[in-house]
């Protein structure tokens, strides 16, 4: 229990904010995507050929400084980022009161729309694979003459409701208990299941109350004996987890959301959640500058520094680090200074 949670931590550190929040949550189907941290880096997810290598069996000297590598987010990856947003642009209702079943209810995020206000759905799997399902559904029920938004988030819910429960069955304890099955059926019905490490014992008591309220706003309130079994389980489990564990567990929360101030009351959610959703012109405009790197040689993109802060403050102190660490993805700077040595690579040809 508590090692889900000190892991957590260490691959939360180092990654950017807005990707913070998926792997804030033990477990596999928290958000992935990126290379979120120093375990994850490891594993490279695009190796692409330098252009400018050295040639193939030249043997590099031992001492000789590693040859800059293009670590790029795959193309499917950049393509997907756009179909979301589209989706969300074109089908806005249709993600409205679609559950999020990445941990972005810690972020105050009510459903799926919430997550395409911002770029937080373009570090997201499976923010962008909610939406874009639920578009495809929608827009085969419009092909057959139907229109039934109910009907189409209904099944993408019930697939991803039952992957994450599936999966929470094997991470958390006590499950086989009466408490451990309330705890999942009414826990899951709009976001997934928390770590119920995520506060002391004595703070749930807030969060649990607001909960009921939103369950009777939405008419979702399970019977009295399950949401009470939940309840239970909750505090039964949160009192095992050290306290130490916790309080750590909740300044690194707080450090990512700081700038989000939690307001008050039933429809009252972070700031982002009232934001327009955000215009799929962005992502064009990022896939079109990846892509138009991958043309770059990486000791161009090496040799160029980066102003973007987000990279600077992870260490990323060069376009190709920046681009690797798919920071770039989330920073404006940084697509504007590819966009420029593009430009001037282009005049120099
Ligand atoms: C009817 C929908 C609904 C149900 C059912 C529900 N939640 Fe939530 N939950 C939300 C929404 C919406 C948010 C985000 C807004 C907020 O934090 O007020 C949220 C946020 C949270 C958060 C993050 C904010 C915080 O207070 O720490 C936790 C933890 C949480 N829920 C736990 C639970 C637990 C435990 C259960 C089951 C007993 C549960 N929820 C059931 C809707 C629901």
């Amino acid at each position: 229990m508590s090692l889900d949670l000190e892991r957590s931590y260490r691959r939360a550190r180092g990654a950017i904010a807005v990707l913070a929040v998926c792997v804030l949550t033990a477990g596999a189907l928290a958000c992935s995507g990126a290379p979120a941290a120093e375990e994850d880096a490891a594993a490279p997810i695009a190796v692409e050929t330098p252009a400018a290598g050295p040639a193939a069996g030249t043997a590099a000297p031992a001492q000789a400084p590693p040859v800059p590598q293009k670590q790029f987010p795959p193309q499917d990856h950049l393509n997907k980022i756009v179909a979301a947003y589209n989706v969300a642009n074109q089908y806005p209702e249709v993600l409205t009161g679609l559950p999020c079943y990445c941990p972005c209810e810690l972020y105050g995020h009510g459903s799926v729309i919430d997550c395409h206000r911002s770029q937080h759905a373009a570090m997201c799997d499976i923010c962008m694979d909610e939406a874009i399902e639920a578009g495809q559904i929608y827009q085969q029920q419009l092909a057959n003459g139907v229109d039934d938004i109910a009907a189409a988030q209904a099944q993408v819910k019930d697939r991803y409701r039952r992957a994450v429960v599936a999966q929470r069955a094997q991470q958390f304890p006590m499950m086989n208990t009466q408490q451990g099955r309330a705890f999942l059926q009414a826990c899951s019905d709009c976001h997934q299941p928390p770590h119920p490490g995520m506060h002391l014992p004595g703070d749930w008591d807030a969060s649990l109350a607001r909960m009921e309220q939103y369950a009777r706003g939405k008419g979702l309130m399970q019977s009295d004996q399950v949401w009470q079994a939940a309840l239970e389980y909750v505090s039964m489990v949160s009192a095992q987890v050290p306290a130490s564990t916790i309080v750590q567990y909740r300044q690194n929360l707080e450090t990512t959301v700081e700038h989000l101030k939690h307001a008050e009351g039933d429809a009252a959610y972070y700031p982002s959640v009232r934001d327009p959703v955000l215009d799929p012109a962005w992502a064009e405009r990022v896939a079109a500058a990846y892509n138009a790197a991958r043309a770059l040689p990486a000791e161009l993109l090496a040799s160029t520094p980066t102003a973007c802060q987000e990279c600077l403050d992870a260490g990323n102190t060069n376009i190709l680090a920046c681009l690797n660490a798919w920071q770039a993805i989330t920073c404006e700077t940084a697509i504007e200074e590819v966009e420029k040595l593009v430009a001037e690579h282009e005049q120099n040809q």
